[in-house]
């Protein structure tokens, strides 16, 4: 069996042009909620990552149409569905899996969904996405770990989160877009990707308002129509090539973002010392002073996104003093610190707080990818590194960022995927 690793040497200063790819969590929750549509779509700007392949993968196993028709272009008919029972193994592989209950629930008024993976930051809980489905009087219950949501008739309500939820927010606009009377969703989250995906469900005919407040109104509507529809860029992919410009003191200008989006990513990256021009859909980025130390903590959006958190910390490992970074979202999100304390970082993690003691270098070794963003971690960690340091478990990566290795190449850095038959790591190992 081959193992396939990302090779990662020093590589200073970063230079050049990246252009960011469309947001992950947007397509994953546009491309579920064509079902919800019924009608042909047309998605454009959809990121070349796996995650969105298994979604793909998932939807035409259900009897959903999808074709490519140009780079970054699918075109999805989900007219015929075949079934609304998705129990299957792929959909315990990724979170998003989530919102194809709230597209079944509100298109045919019920759905068995197997109850979905995702990245381990400890529990993931679904009480809330239930707790959206019963305020529309649907009925649920989870038995053999798959969630099964029914409702002969879907009526609007009010409904508040007890918890900022991205997911929770998105699937119950979905299931209430059809629903007869108004649902008004209060404690919404407000990240760029639920804006989108109600644009994208207004461009099909759906009457949802105040998407990216905290209060969301969802006007039932009877009939959708297929659209074309541009998904927006990714802000985290953004975020994680500004870090690394930081990072590499590089000067890199990074194209087809929305700088408001990046404004709580931008205002920490100049805490540490970075320098940026905005742009209407680019920014410059770059550091040529001394990396500074400064203290995050993560919060839904407009606040510092989680998302961003390890790639923040890694970078931090390398500014003078320490810093303070607190996880406001996620239980348990610094599972990957021991991979950073392998190259030498000095963290100390006690619960939801990580302080870590700037050093004056890292040493490239063998990491893991833990999980998708602390991939992205330990790549930037091993750009800024002496020696090599050889990243396993590069699908999680690949789950969420399109071609990051050739990207970082284009950059100038050292950076290369080669793959190594287990046999030769065996003998090595004893
Ligand atoms: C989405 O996950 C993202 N995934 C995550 O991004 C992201 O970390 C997260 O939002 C927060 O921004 C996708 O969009 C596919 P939540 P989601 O529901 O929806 C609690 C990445 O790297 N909660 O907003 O699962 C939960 O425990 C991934 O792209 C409940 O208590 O996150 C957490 O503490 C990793 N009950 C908080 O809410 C619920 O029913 C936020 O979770 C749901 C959530």
């Amino acid at each position: 069996m081959n193992v396939r690793k990302i090779v990662i040497k020093k590589s200073n200063n970063l230079e050049g042009n990246v252009k960011i790819a469309g947001a992950k969590n947007a397509a994953l929750a546009i491309l579920a909620s064509t079902i919800l549509v019924g009608q042909k779509c047309i998605l454009e700007n959809v990121p070349d990552i796996s995650d969105v392949s298994l979604m793909c993968s998932i939807m035409s196993h259900l009897g959903v149409k999808i074709n490519m028709v140009g780079p970054n272009a699918i075109e999805v008919d989900a007219k015929n569905i075949s079934s609304l029972c998705a129990d299957f193994d792929e959909i315990r592989h990724m979170r998003a899996s989530y919102y194809l209950l709230g597209a079944f629930l509100g298109r045919f008024g019920k759905a068995s969904v197997a109850m979905p993976g995702g990245c381990d930051f400890g529990l993931r809980p679904m009480d809330q996405h239930i707790k959206g489905f019963e305020s529309l009087n649907a009925k649920c219950e989870i038995s053999g770990g798959i969630i099964n949501v029914k409702c002969d008739k879907l009526k609007g309500n009010r409904v508040y989160l007890d918890v900022v939820s991205v997911g929770a927010t998105i699937n119950t606009v979905i299931a209430a877009v059809r629903a007869e009377g108004t649902t008004v969703i209060e404690n919404a989250a407000k990240e760029p990707h639920v804006v989108d995906l109600a644009n994208f469900l207004n461009s099909c005919g759906a009457d949802i308002h105040g998407a990216g407040t905290d209060v969301i109104q969802v006007h039932g509507v009877k009939n959708l129509k297929g659209t074309s529809y541009q998904i927006i860029p990714d802000q985290i992919e953004a975020g994680t090539y500004m870090a690394i410009s930081v990072a590499t003191h590089g000067n890199l200008t990074i194209n087809n973002v929305i700088p408001k989006h990046l404004e709580s990513i931008s205002a920490k990256l100049c805490e540490i010392g970075a320098q940026i021009d905005y742009f209407e859909d680019s920014i410059k980025i770059s550091c040529p002073g001394k990396l500074k130390k400064c203290n995050v903590k993560t919060m839904p959006y407009p606040g510092f996104p989680t998302d961003m958190q390890p790639q923040i910390v890694a970078l931090l490992t390398k500014c003078e003093g320490t810093s303070m970074v607190t996880e406001g979202v996620w239980d348990n999100r610094f599972r990957y610190v021991s991979e950073l304390r392998r190259m030498g970082a000095e963290i100390s993690v006690d619960g939801r707080l990580a302080v870590i003691e700037g050093v004056k270098k890292l040493v490239g070794t063998n990491v893991k990818a833990i999980d998708l963003r602390a991939g992205a971690a330990v790549i930037l960690a091993g750009l800024i590194s002496e020696g090599t340091t050889y990243v396993e478990n590069i699908d999680y990566v690949e789950r969420g960022y399109e071609d990051i290795v050739g990207k970082l190449s284009n950059l100038g850095a050292d950076i290369k995927i080669v793959t190594e038959s287990l046999d030769k790591i065996s003998l090595s190992a004893c």
